[in-house]
């Protein structure tokens, strides 16, 4: 079964069982500064899993694309990628664990048609806190699952909680709750002795394969030290696409389903080489594939390669990616890396929209990466065949002078037999820190505990901010500038938008100077809720890569509130979710403090509030 019509099924399974199907969400959240991308489909959901009532109702499906970077070196192995769609289905206090347990079944073993022998389930064993989950262990009997196929877990397994946290760190304010996974036994598979001689559904062995997670999302970690009830009893489900279809195949190697093939095809003809015949390799053809879909989702999102963040996390893929066709010894060079990708555009609307611009700016990034790999290499095989040891410092002077990422140089000293110690990369990492601001922060995910209230507010200033950037810009600059991108933490906004090249002094001071005479005019900043077609009818301005649902809101900024804002008399008009401020003045000031060309006709402005 394709990877399409598994998803496709499944929506239609849920919403023919009331859910309504809702609109996935960017990959970059712009107002949640906990995480660095979308890393589940409950993400855009946790105000509705605390209490707050859903436009669209109790019951919702969708399937979210999910990025989790932490760890780069596992998408070598045939199960773990960098991103993978999850299929999502909640329940806000509407059904609850009966009727999940029993569709999720149902859906897997009648509408998909895997055999129910080959399926295992967990649950939770229970703890002092939290209580032991008889009730979902008698559901899977009601049901028709063996007891042989049911295994009680504890809190590591059967919890779920945002970036993996357990109810002792969780922050407070932050919502979990227990949960019953689906595992898939590959048989033929044998369990692997280096993990010990017990085999279980949750050993790491590769024999068993985790597809799909209800979460019963019930708690909430109050602020002093524990544990309350949500007003509401919820339901989080996540499956993995991909997984799901390797487990259809009787596969586990996830990279040989519908979506990856493609490109793996393409890498086979280009190097002679099949995919499955030699392990070192597989290796590459793996890295390649998974890396250069995360990055085309990414491009297609607008996010361009750069030195921080969410550009840092692209940078590092397509050069990861990069660096293995080499290994591969591929004769394709960085300015035609898009071709090995180009079968991304059958899978995926969004990839296909915007192919010319992900084209350009893969192959513009591979290239410049290139040359850095050309140099790099020669330092390293200099250095290596000299006997000099290549230490955290050195490392870093690589990464500093030729681009060249840590991990590349791990790996490359690694497939000469030789070894970088954890204090050498600390070194490395104290090096990095006191030049940029990045890296470390990103592979440990940028969780900081929570949101302080007063970042937040600096939050809602900046994203209302943004807007009078957005219209200042087009205002001085011309109509034809557009948004690009747009990420805000509690310190800072960044804004991409289409322009030729960089903007003069001049020109930097008119817009500032334009957006703090709004603020000082005091606007006032008003929402209605309308349909995207009469949104976009009032000219409210809209990003290229965002999906938007049926209704959105429209924000306005003007000199009332009222209809003389939606009759043309507002400065700015943009679809957007908020939250903002209600009167202008309260953003205080904005001050421009960068730009930089990002890409190829794209320019990026940085901003903060003075206070
Ligand atoms: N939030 C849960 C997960 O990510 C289920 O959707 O696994």
């Amino acid at each position: 079964m394709t990877t399409k019509e598994i998803r496709e099924k499944y929506i239609k399974f849920f919403t023919d069982r009331g859910h309504v199907e809702t609109v996935p969400s960017p990959l970059v959240l712009e107002n949640d500064p906990t995480t660095l991308f979308t890393s589940s489909g409950m993400q855009q959901m946790i105000p509705y899993l605390k209490g707050e009532k859903h436009p669209l109702g109790t019951r919702l499906v969708d399937s979210q694309l999910s990025i989790r970077m932490q760890d780069l070196d596992e998408v070598a192995d045939n199960r773990h990628l960098s991103s993978f769609e999850m299929l999502g289905n909640w329940s806000f206090g509407d059904y609850f664990k009966e009727d999940q347990l029993s569709w999720v079944w149902e859906f897997l073993t009648k509408e998909i048609g895997f055999d129910k022998e080959k399926l295992y389930v967990s649950v939770f064993e229970g703890n002092d806190i939290v209580p032991k989950d008889t009730e979902s262990y008698e559901i899977w009997k009601k049901i028709g699952v063996n007891d042989t196929h049911i295994h009680y877990y504890d809190l590591k397994k059967n919890w779920w909680a945002r970036n993996g946290m357990l109810p002792t760190n969780m922050p407070s304010g932050e919502i979990g709750g227990t949960t019953s996974e689906i595992f898939y036994d590959f048989e033929e598979v044998s369990h692997n002795p280096e993990f010990g001689s017990f085999c279980h559904p949750n050993c790491d062995c590769g024999k068993f394969l985790e597809i799909g997670n209800s979460v019963f999302m019930c708690y909430k970690k109050e602020e002093y030290g524990g544990l309350v009830a949500l007003p509401q009893k919820n339901v989080d489900f996540g499956g993995g696409l991909e997984r799901i279809a390797a487990a259809l195949n009787n596969d586990p190697d996830v990279f040989q389903i519908d979506m990856f093939t493609g490109i793996i095809k393409k890498i086979e003809t280009e190097i002679g080489v099949n995919y499955g015949t030699d392990s070192k390799k597989d290796r590459d053809f793996r890295i390649v594939a998974d890396h250069l879909r995360t990055s085309c989702s990414l491009l297609a999102e607008g996010i361009l390669p750069g030195n921080k963040l969410h550009g840092y996390a692209l940078r590092r893929l397509i050069r990861r990616a990069m660096f293995h066709i080499h290994l591969l010894g591929s004769g394709i060079s960085g300015s035609s890396v898009s071709h090995i990708a180009e079968d991304l555009r059958n899978h995926y609307p969004s990839v296909d929209k915007n192919w010319s611009f992900i084209e350009e700016n893969l192959n513009l990034e591979a290239t410049r990466f290139e040359s850095a790999l050309k140099r790099g290499l020669a330092k390293l095989t200099h250095a290596v065949s000299d006997g000099i040891k290549i230490d955290g410092k050195v490392a870093f002077d690589l990464y500093q002078n030729d681009g060249f990422p840590l991990e590349l140089t791990m790996e490359i000293l690694s497939q000469n037999g030789m070894n970088f110690s954890t204090e050498e990369k600390n070194l490395f990492e104290s090096e990095f820190e006191k030049h940029k601001e990045n890296s470390r922060s990103m592979s440990a995910g940028i969780f900081k505990g929570g949101l302080e209230n007063k970042s937040d507010e600096n939050i809602t200033k900046l994203h209302t901010a943004t807007h009078l950037l957005h219209a200042a810009l087009r205002k001085i600059l011309g109509e034809h500038v557009g948004q690009k991108g747009s990420h805000i933490t509690g310190e800072r906004l960044r804004f991409d938008f289409s322009y030729p090249q960089k903007l003069t002094d001049d020109e930097i001071k008119k817009v500032e100077s334009l957006v703090n005479e709004k603020i000082k005019e005091d606007l006032t900043v008003t929402f209605s809720e309308m349909s995207l077609d009469e949104a976009i009818k009032i000219g409210a301005l809209h990003f290229f890569a965002e999906k938007y649902g049926e209704r959105v809101k429209v924000y306005s900024i003007g000199p009332k509130a009222g209809p003389e804002i939606n009759s043309g008399r507002a400065f700015s008009r943009e679809i957007c979710g908020g939250p903002h401020v209600t009167h202008t003045k309260d953003v205080g000031g904005v001050n421009i403090i960068k730009q930089e060309k990002i890409g190829a006709g794209i320019v990026r402005l940085y901003a903060s509030l003075i206070n």
